[in-house]
């Protein structure tokens, strides 16, 4: 029964119709929300992607033929309304953005009728995210997903308005890159001319970028699908968007000063939010002494306080164990909550070991200035009193410490922190905390694999005066790179490259590459460079990130039209699939049965 729309042309948008079109005609395209049947008149309202506009149909005005299509109309029908706007006569709706007016109908066309959908198509949907997705056509209808979608487009405008007013060009990389593995896995793409061969799908396009700088483009940006196979979470997608740039000729204050006054404009034009600048620099170091993470959430304190000096001589052998291996004890201090019943302590303690540590040790300082803690009986009095006052205790406060290596107390301590922040409600959920994070360390050490990775890549430039350390002492050399860190979420990060071969086959050599395997996954970007290259810096941002933190969107997901769920598979598309065994023998591929 689908109508044609020959004739009509959508005059505008739901809500482009003001009141100041009052009296004039209209022509409306969209989807039907709701139907009422009033009896001598059918309201509807009528949906599209700038909002609902209310559309009344009575019988005199559109005769008997549209009233009676009126009254066949469903919900999600497309729909085309010409009709005159009138202020409606009673029953105005303040929540809508068109709540005083309405389009009296005087023609009605059913473009497609449509079934009943599985779940209703509206603003903060409760159905499950499974079903949802499965229909994601329909999911996108939702006004939720689509003020998103247009935020996603929104500052995907401004950003490329303002780096091409910086200058900067906009060139595409290759999708189908050499797999050189060092850090997440690879997407593999096979090759049906190269049997045997392997094309990669690129986690970014970072080597190709620092090629342009070779080649002279000196300032480049892409908007570029990035594609990592590793574990999902909520902020992780295993194919997802950088807006990615680099820059020739600079240092660290130009990529700071250009990507700060970027996101400054993002957020005044999109959102309206002022940025103040110089957004807030913190050195990797401070950022885990003080928050236990290196994307800290700088919107409120309970910061760690490192006692380890203050319990060296205790009895406690948690402690002093943790010490003696080299390790420390930090400590949070969660004002307020001294009175916490113990079920809930032990809540903490689980969440604690589930990031990682053997245990946590609690004291609260009761209202009369005593003490109850699960380790007061290893301590003397004094040594209760120096802890305490260390931890700036009063009364009513509850103090958490964890003994550890430092890596696993800032862990658990910083999860903890997060954790009681959130429950406790102690920043604005609506509020924008900036941080820039500099001063990495170079590298990391990998218990899988045993042996210093570096943090960023392989490329990051060591500050000059831990050069010589690059080989005799991995663990304490210091990267000129960033990262730009927004509500305790890695926005984005970059750094300084390295240019001179010298310095870059030191940082292969920490990394345990011989030359020759150097050569061999990087040959053509050393040989580059051998060619006249530039100092150069870039960074790349997750635009996913941004739009997830700008909307207050619970999940990445929320902010990508068609995303995968947390086993990289599409629930609408059922991909990845198996594929012909035709497929499979042009690119000279065998698939094993595998054990489910
Ligand atoms: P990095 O690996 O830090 O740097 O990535 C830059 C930013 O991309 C986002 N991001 C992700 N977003 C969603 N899902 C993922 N799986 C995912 N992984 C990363 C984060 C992150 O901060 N080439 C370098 C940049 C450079 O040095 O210029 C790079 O890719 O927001
Ligand atoms: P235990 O000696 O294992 O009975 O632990 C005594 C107390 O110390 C308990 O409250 C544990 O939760 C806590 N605890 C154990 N290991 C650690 C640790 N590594 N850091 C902090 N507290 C711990």
């Amino acid at each position: 029964m689908a109508e044609s729309m020959s004739g009509l042309h959508r005059s505008h948008r739901c809500t482009e119709v003001t009141n100041a079109l009052v009296g004039q005609q209209v022509t409306l395209m969209g989807w039907v929300q709701k139907r009422r049947n009033l009896g001598s008149l059918i309201f509807i309202d009528l949906r599209d992607r700038s909002g609902l506009m209310q559309v009344v149909f009575d019988e005199p005005v559109i005769g008997s033929e549209g009233f009676a299509k009126a009254a066949d109309l469903r919900s999600e029908f497309v729909v085309a309304v010409v009709g005159t706007v009138q202020k409606r006569a009673a029953a105005v709706n303040e929540n809508l953005a068109t709540g005083d007016i309405e389009v009296m109908a005087t023609e009605l066309r059913i473009l497609s009728s449509a079934q009943t959908p599985p779940f209703p198509i509206e603003e903060n949907s409760q159905t499950k995210e499974e079903l949802r997705l499965k229909y994601r056509y329909l999911d996108l209808r939702r006004p939720d997903l689509q003020r998103n979608l247009i935020m996603r487009s929104k500052v995907t405008g401004i950003i490329r308005a303002f780096l091409l007013e910086e200058g900067f060009l906009e060139i595409e990389t290759p999708i189908l890159q050499k797999s050189t593995p060092e850090g997440a896995r690879d997407y593999l793409v096979p090759s049906r001319v190269h049997p045997g061969s392997f094309y990669a799908l690129p986690q970014s396009p970072q080597l190709f970028k620092q090629l342009l700088m070779c080649s002279g483009y000196d300032r480049y940006f892409q908007v570029a699908k990035c594609f990592r196979d590793e574990d999902l979470r909520a902020d992780r997608q295993p194919e997802f968007t950088q807006i990615d740039m680099e820059m020739s000729f600079v240092d660290m204050e130009d990529v700071i000063d250009v990507n700060q006054r970027l996101l400054a404009r993002v957020f005044k034009e999109a959102l309206g939010v002022e940025v103040p600048l110089p957004i807030p620099r913190m050195t990797w170091q401070e950022a885990m002494d003080r928050y236990g993470s290196d994307k800290p959430d700088i919107r409120f304190g309970m910061e760690l306080t490192d006692v380890s000096k203050v319990v060296e001589d205790c009895d406690f052998g948690v402690f002093t164990g943790a010490l003696e291996a080299g390790g420390s004890v930090r400590g949070i201090n969660v004002e307020g909550q001294g009175a916490m019943p113990r079920k809930k302590i032990d809540k903490l303690v689980e969440f604690a070991k589930g990031h990682g540590a053997k245990g946590l040790a609690y004291l609260c300082v009761n209202e009369d200035g005593t003490y109850k803690s699960s380790f007061a009986k290893f301590m003397t009095e004094e040594q209760l009193d120096a802890l305490v006052k260390a931890m700036n205790g009063k009364p009513g406060d509850l103090l958490l410490f964890a003994a550890d290596r430092n890596k696993i107390v800032w862990e658990v301590l910083g999860a903890l922190r997060l954790q009681m922040g959130k429950e406790l409600g102690l920043y604005d959920e609506s509020s924008f905390a900036f941080l820039w994070v500099v001063d990495f360390p170079q590298f990391e050490w990998s218990d899988e694999q045993e042996r210093f990775v570096a943090m960023h890549h392989p490329f990051t430039m060591p500050y000059e005066e831990d050069i010589d350390k690059l080989v005799s002492d991995p663990g304490a050399v210091r990267a000129k790179a960033y990262d730009i860190v927004l509500n305790g979420c890695e926005l984005g990060g970059g750094s300084l490259r390295i240019y001179q071969s010298d310095v870059q086959e030191k940082m292969f050599e920490a990394l345990g590459f011989t030359s020759e395997e150097a050569h061999d996954r990087f040959g053509f970007l050393l040989d580059a460079f051998s060619y006249g290259v530039p100092p150069h810096a870039g960074l790349a941002f997750g635009l996913d990130r941004m739009i997830m933190l700008m909307m207050g969107a619970e999940s990445i997901r929320d902010v990508i039209a068609f995303p995968k769920v947390k086993d990289a598979s599409c629930l609408m598309t059922e991909a990845p699939t198996p594929v012909d065994e035709k497929q499979l023998e042009e690119l000279a591929l065998k698939v094993e049965e595998t054990e489910e």
